[in-house]
């Protein structure tokens, strides 16, 4: 089905539509669709154009369809060009002639804009508890383990003993500055862009801020150009998750060195390694390199919505249908990195014997030794020196 076609002679061509079409990968909006379009039917009713028992009967019907979309056979055969055009469609196998009015003074742009705030402030939250959940199973390890030490580093030379908590620590507090970037990505997808029309607001005198109090939007968005052409919530969120897959690949990169026979640090559990299909012998950190591989996947994905942006004229144009299969693919990638992570940091062992020769090792103490000095009345320089 599709949602225009007045003005044509011809239908488009199979490849055309083959080429356009989004339902591959935006039904991944349709609960998010079916809320927006409920409070469209509510502010329908509040400028005269439904009825209220119209507005009943779609909301009764929105409600059906959000149930029966969890069946597995829900999108089989469907032929809509996109998740807005579906939803209308089933609509109109439920409610009738009444489908008719839904889209009114509506347009698809908007609608979109919606969905996709709906969507990415809904994976936030999920982003934030699972971030939630790796940060406290770093504040366990460092419970279990209060007093290991190990060799810190620069320049990945021994430098100075530290504790194997301050260690994890540090990156407990990369990750709560992750957790607060989430909330300042929530904050910017919070507000609503529906009742901007296609790009020059709306012909209906709809009361916005009842829509936004009905889908929970802190905010109304303030210029309707602006509204349905604005993605800067979707980089905002490809930006939290670029850093926070960042300072996972970063964790990885440490563990997966100290479990090497090298530095022998650190014993990951069987859960979360893998063997080879030549070398009987090994025992992989494959669960650690993919998070660091999916990495590049990540930030990729940010500079690819960030291209897409970069050369549109206002307002909507159809290159903003590219924006969500990387932020679709970003969640994935982030939500598994962070479980995977999860369970790594709660199935490693250190290994503290070895750990704590390495800090003995290599004039690891030599910093001390040379402040001991400076406390007894040596120069600083010149217990440098001596040392
Ligand atoms: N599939 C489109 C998108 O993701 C929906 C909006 C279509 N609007 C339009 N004017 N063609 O952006």
């Amino acid at each position: 089905m599709k949602l225009w076609g007045g003005r044509f002679e011809k239908g488009p061509a199979e490849l055309f539509e083959q080429f356009s079409g989004s339902l591959d990968f935006d039904r991944e909006l349709l609960e998010a669709d079916i809320l927006g379009a409920k409070a469209y039917a509510s502010a329908l009713e509040q400028v005269g154009i439904l009825a209220e028992d119209e507005k009943e009967r779609i909301h009764e019907a929105f409600d059906k369809i959000l149930i029966e979309s969890s069946a597995a056979d829900f999108f089989e055969g469907a032929a809509d060009e996109d998740i807005h055009t579906l939803v209308i469609r089933k609509l109109g196998e439920k409610a009738g002639d009444l489908a008719e009015k839904i889209h009114t003074g509506r347009s698809r742009n908007e609608q979109v804009a919606t969905d996709f705030r709906i969507w990415v402030r809904k994976q936030i939250r999920s982003a934030q508890q699972r971030l939630a959940g790796v940060m406290e199973a770093l504040l366990e390890f460092a419970r279990r383990e209060p007093a290991a030490l190990l060799p810190g580093y620069t320049h990945l030379r021994r430098a100075q003993p530290i504790l194997w908590s301050h260690y994890l620590l540090a990156y407990f507090e990369m990750f709560s500055r992750d957790w607060e970037r989430f909330g300042a990505a929530y904050r910017s997808a919070d507000v609503l862009p529906l009742g901007s029309g296609a790009l020059a607001g709306s012909g209906f005198p709809f009361d916005r801020q009842a829509m936004a109090d009905e889908l929970g939007f802190a905010r109304v968005s303030g210029n309707s150009l602006d509204a349905v052409s604005d993605r800067d919530f979707a980089l905002d969120f490809l930006y939290a998750a670029s850093v926070t897959m960042l300072h996972l690949s970063r964790l990885g990169e440490d563990w997966i060195l100290y479990s090497s026979d090298e530095f022998g640090f650190l014993e990951m559990g069987e859960e979360v390694t893998s063997g080879s299909s030549l070398m009987p012998q090994k025992k992989n950190p494959d669960a650690l390199e993919l998070v660091r591989g999916k990495t590049g996947r990540v930030s990729g994905h940010l500079l690819s919505l960030m291209m897409t942006l970069k050369g549109l004229p206002l307002a909507y144009n159809r290159d903003l249908q590219e924006d969500k299969e990387p932020v679709f693919d970003t969640a994935a990638q982030l939500a598994g990195s962070l479980e995977i992570t999860r369970l790594v940091i709660e199935t490693t062992k250190v290994n503290a014997g070895a750990m704590e020769t390495a800090a003995d090792e290599g004039w690891s103490c030599a910093t001390a030794l040379a402040e001991l000095l400076a406390r007894k009345g040596v120069a600083f320089h010149r217990a440098h020196q001596i040392v």
